[in-house]
């Protein structure tokens, strides 16, 4: 059933021919903007407004991210995402074109997901499933916790390599894939979840069983997991993004993904606590963030991160929060080349992360500038809100997984050394 309402509140006077961006089926279907729920099962009113701004270029990007909205999808001339009235306010008075915003409504209830994207796994599932890999093939996958969340859920990492289980330290070149830092972003779980699955399913293959012989393979399908519960409470979705951290003005939830020590604190993280790209009072002020710091550097073998994100498209790699390049320019041809390889790959758009807009305080800032851990964000399907944003539906999950399945093993293989990626076309190593 159809939920969360969208209503077009400020359309210049004109009609706006544009979809329900909530309503999940990731088709460009005719507009939709009828309120179809009745009324008492509102109880509470979320005041955020998917924005969308006049944007030329990157200044007006970060604008609105500086003024405190999530800009989750950038186009030729403009960029959208969430904002509170205040965070809108203050785009406003910095001289951004509003052109329009779509409320939200929420609705509260039982556990789970709307029936329709069942297939998605929710916290218990998630488990359930690591566990039955686990069962299904105990001398190479073993799953354990890495911390506590926010609201004192175990975060659930699945460790398969040959030799070594649960905690024991290995020597092996290690890669970790990571999920659902921000709690709306449910594909962000699946397609790591996914990943597992088939290499435990494919452990019998020459490749397969090279790479888990010879690699120590992390995935942290789940980092927010109290979010992604809140998110799907009552069988609805919330468009929720943070964790469920209680703040001092009242206010829900810190972004993890602003949340890391690496430039903590400067621009594209919000100082304010209702903002959906709030930062935290500190950095590594979250059991979440500091549970994956503590998982990375009681792990010096792990030589790259992959953080999944939903949605755009898009592989970033570092710097996130500054439009510097990395210095190293050997590592900076590695990391282009392994983005571009990827790319190649699966369609997506490959890009230094503050092309989009500078942020600070995110995953791969951090694993990069503090461990020297070759760090990718890949922001997965859709391309755009209209085609289902957050929510594309239980009809993508194969094809995105079948998308990001080669970039995995391209990574897994490059961890022993991922400076190997450095080489150009004609075999000639960057210095
Ligand atoms: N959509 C992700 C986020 O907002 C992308 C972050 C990429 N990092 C950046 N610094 N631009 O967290
Ligand atoms: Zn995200």
């Amino acid at each position: 059933m159809r939920t969360l309402a969208a209503v077009l509140v400020l359309c210049a006077g004109s009609a706006l021919a544009l979809p329900d961006p909530f309503d999940g089926k990731g088709a460009k279907t005719p507009p939709v903007v009828t309120v179809k729920a009745p009324a008492s099962a509102i109880s509470q009113a979320d005041p955020r407004v998917w924005v969308e701004l006049d944007a030329p270029g990157k200044a007006e990007r970060q604008a609105a991210v500086d003024a405190g909205i999530s800009i989750e999808e950038v186009k030729p001339g403009s960029a959208a995402g969430f904002a509170t009235p205040k965070a809108l306010e203050r785009a406003k008075a910095a001289g951004l074109k509003v052109r329009t915003t779509v409320t939200l409504r929420q609705r509260f209830g039982a556990l789970d997901f709307p029936e329709k994207d069942a297939i998605y796994h929710n916290y218990k599932e998630l488990e359930a499933e690591l566990r039955s890999l686990a069962a299904r093939a105990p001398d190479l996958v073993s799953v354990f916790s890495i911390g506590k969340s926010t609201r004192g859920r175990d975060l659930w990492a699945v460790r398969l390599t040959k030799g070594a289980t649960g905690t024991q330290r290995s020597k092996k070149p290690g890669i970790v894939f990571m999920g659902t830092h921000h709690a709306r972003e449910h594909l962000s779980t699946e397609v790591p979840l996914l990943i597992a699955k088939n290499l435990v399913d494919n452990r019998a293959d020459a490749e397969v069983a090279r790479l888990l012989d010879t690699r120590d393979v992390y995935f942290i399908p789940m980092v927010n997991p109290d979010g992604v519960e809140y998110d799907i409470e009552g069988g609805k979705y919330h468009m929720h993004r943070k964790n469920m951290a209680q703040n001092a003005d009242g206010s829900t939830g810190v972004d993890l993904n602003r949340n890391y020590a690496w430039g903590w604190g400067g621009g594209g993280a919000s100082p304010n606590p209702d903002d959906d790209t709030y930062r935290g009072p500190s950095a590594f002020s979250e059991p979440e963030s500091k549970a994956v710091r503590d998982f990375v550097s009681a792990r010096p073998n792990l030589k790259v991160l992959l953080s999944y994100h939903t949605f755009s498209e898009l592989i970033l790699y570092p710097w996130g929060g500054s439009d510097e390049q990395i210095p190293d320019k050997k590592a900076l041809a590695a990391f282009k080349n392994m983005a571009g390889e990827m790319a190649k790959m699966t369609g997506y758009t490959p890009e230094q992360s503050s092309d989009l807009y500078v942020a600070t305080g995110d995953t791969c800032d951090w694993a990069w500038g503090e461990k020297g851990i070759f760090a990718f964000t890949f922001e997965l399907t859709p391309k755009s809100m209209w085609d289902g944003g957050f929510y594309p539906g239980a009809g993508v999950v194969q094809r995105v997984f079948q998308a990001n399945i080669r970039p995995a093993l391209y990574l897994i293989d490059l961890s022993d050394d991922p400076y190997r990626a450095a080489k150009d076309a004609a075999g000639i190593t960057a210095k």
